[in-house]
């Protein structure tokens, strides 16, 4: 049995800000049990709800040698869904409203603890992994730290790591001299070799230099980031590490994401019958939103963090023209300000036509991809995205911008062929996305068996985990040996 470690800052269900979560919940759950014992490690934040934190059972504590102090380290575990589950416990680092705070120098100083601590939490309890699959910045120095300190002893020897990479434009950048001042790694360290990029040292950079392969969510996006438009400024580093780097989609979890099962949504559906059936969830939602009830109206959806990321500049510049159509806009996401007060605003100006929900909810987010006819992701640059894999399953016809996981995952519409899951643009424009939507409300409103189709093929898409788990354990078994 092969044993790997899931190394994260946030899973399902425990914690969630956004898609890592839902990875990280979801994919060990596919990854085969008879050949792989795969567990997840990530702190026990204070702002978890009370039903997560009551499946917690207190294993261990120690203290840590870490930035000058002797630092407390509880561990604590849980079993969920045939998955063992660890916490890191420090409510000096993981204290707060939020998983993540905005002191970026705190943020380093709090996950460069969670990667030591999770190390040294190991042989306490018991567990050797074969290979610790790290995600993301916040777990960028475990494979440091296990080079340079750990793997001196028989415990730790040949364990090997991976870093997947679900978003390049989060680093954990800080002045080098106070960075190895708090994690306590060697000045060899800090060079532009290893930890140093642009002055800064750089943690996520630490994960790529020093992990034993890279990944990331989508083929495309693997491509784009080898680019200087999109490389974040480590797209040299990435072409030199290209041997070692590939795009691994991500799938979601087809039982939480199942129109025909689905306990939030009002009438359950599925590729049959979602012809008579799904309109019933439009209408209810056009009611619990005071909306226009009609069936007939396109019902456009967006369940998204609202940042600069996901393309809300495009739609900023666009939705006064938008809202001119024959449409409807049901937006729930929460993030920068300016476009939470826009969608306010427009919520204010087209009450009958606008519905501006400005917070978090799995529930509204569900009944979301259920009840809309299109869903709308114009992105800048997006990793892979699984807001636009939850639409198709819930036959939501996804409008998108053809770039990293959305153009692997999107297929265009082409009337002459009859082929297509979906609508996609190529630039970033704002009048390219304008009428790619107005070219999705045509074939809504005059071909609506064409559109039928759509939905037919969206809803026939398999983008559960079954073929991605694969290549993690192919990745896997390779690494290991
Ligand atoms: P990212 O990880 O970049 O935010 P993804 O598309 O990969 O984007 O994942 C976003 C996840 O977060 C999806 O599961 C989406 O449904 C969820 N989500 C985003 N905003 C909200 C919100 N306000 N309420 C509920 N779920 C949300
Ligand atoms: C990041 C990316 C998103 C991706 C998610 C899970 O948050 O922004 O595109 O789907 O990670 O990998």
């Amino acid at each position: 049995m092969k044993k790997i470690l899931f190394a994260a800052s946030e899973g399902v269900p425990f914690i969630k800000t956004g898609g890592l979560a839902d990875v990280v919940g979801s994919l060990p759950k596919c990854i085969d049990k008879q050949y792989f014992d795969v567990r997840v490690i990530m702190p026990k934040y204070a702002c978890m709800k009370q039903e997560v934190k009551d499946k917690m059972e207190y294993i261990t504590h120690f203290y840590m040698d870490y930035n000058w102090k002797d630092v407390y380290v509880g561990v604590l575990g849980a079993n969920v869904d045939g998955i063992q589950y660890y916490f890191i416990d420090n409510e000096f680092y993981f204290n707060g409203f939020k998983p993540y705070g905005d002191n970026a120098l705190f943020e380093i100083e709090k996950y460069a603890f969670f990667s030591k601590a999770l190390l040294s939490a190991l042989p306490l309890i018991d567990f050797r992994p074969d290979l610790i699959h790290c995600h993301d910045w916040q777990t960028g120095l475990v494979p440091v730290y296990l080079k340079e300190r750990f793997q001196g002893s028989d415990f730790f020897r040949g364990i090997k790591s991976v870093i997947t990479i679900h978003n390049l434009k989060f680093q954990g950048k800080w002045d080098p001299k106070t960075v190895q001042s708090i994690t306590g790694l060697p000045e060899y360290y800090f060079t532009p070799d290893k930890l140093e990029a642009y002055d800064d040292a750089n943690l996520l950079k630490g994960g790529i230099v020093f992990a034993d392969a890279v990944t990331t969510v989508s083929d495309t996006y693997a491509e784009e980031i080898k680019t200087g438009f999109y490389g974040e400024g480590l797209d040299g580093l990435l072409r030199a590490r290209s041997g070692d780097l590939r795009g691994i989609v991500n799938g979601i979890d087809y039982e939480d994401f199942n129109p025909e099962t689905d306990p939030y949504i009002v009438k359950q559906y599925n590729a049959v019958n979602f012809r008579k059936e799904k309109v019933k969830n439009k209408r209810a939602l056009q009611e619990q939103l005071g909306l226009t009830v009609d069936d007939k109206k396109m019902m456009i959806g967006i369940v998204s963090r609202l940042t600069d990321q996901k393309g809300f500049d495009l739609i900023a510049h666009m939705m006064d023209e938008l809202c001119q159509d024959d449409i409807q806009l049901v937006v729930l996401g929460t993030g920068e300000e300016q476009y939470e007060n826009m969608f306010r605003h427009f919520d204010w100006k087209y009450s009958d036509k606008v519905s501006a929900n400005i917070y978090y909810s799995e529930e509204l987010s569900h009944k979301i991809y259920a009840s809309c006819d299109a869903f709308l992701m114009p992105s800048l640059f997006e990793p892979c995205g699984l807001s636009q894999l939850m639409a198709l399953r819930y036959g939501t016809v996804p409008i998108v911008r053809e770039t990293g996981g959305l153009k692997d995952t999107v297929e265009p519409y082409n009337q002459y062929e009859s082929t297509g899951t979906g609508f996609s643009f190529t630039n970033y424009n704002a009048h390219e996305m304008l009428a790619t939507i107005r070219y999705a409300e045509q074939i809504y409103y005059d071909k609506k068996r064409e559109w039928n189709k759509i939905i037919d093929r969206a809803m026939a898409a398999d983008f559960s985990w079954n073929v991605s788990a694969r290549k993690y354990q192919e990745m896997y078994d390779w690494l290991i040996g």
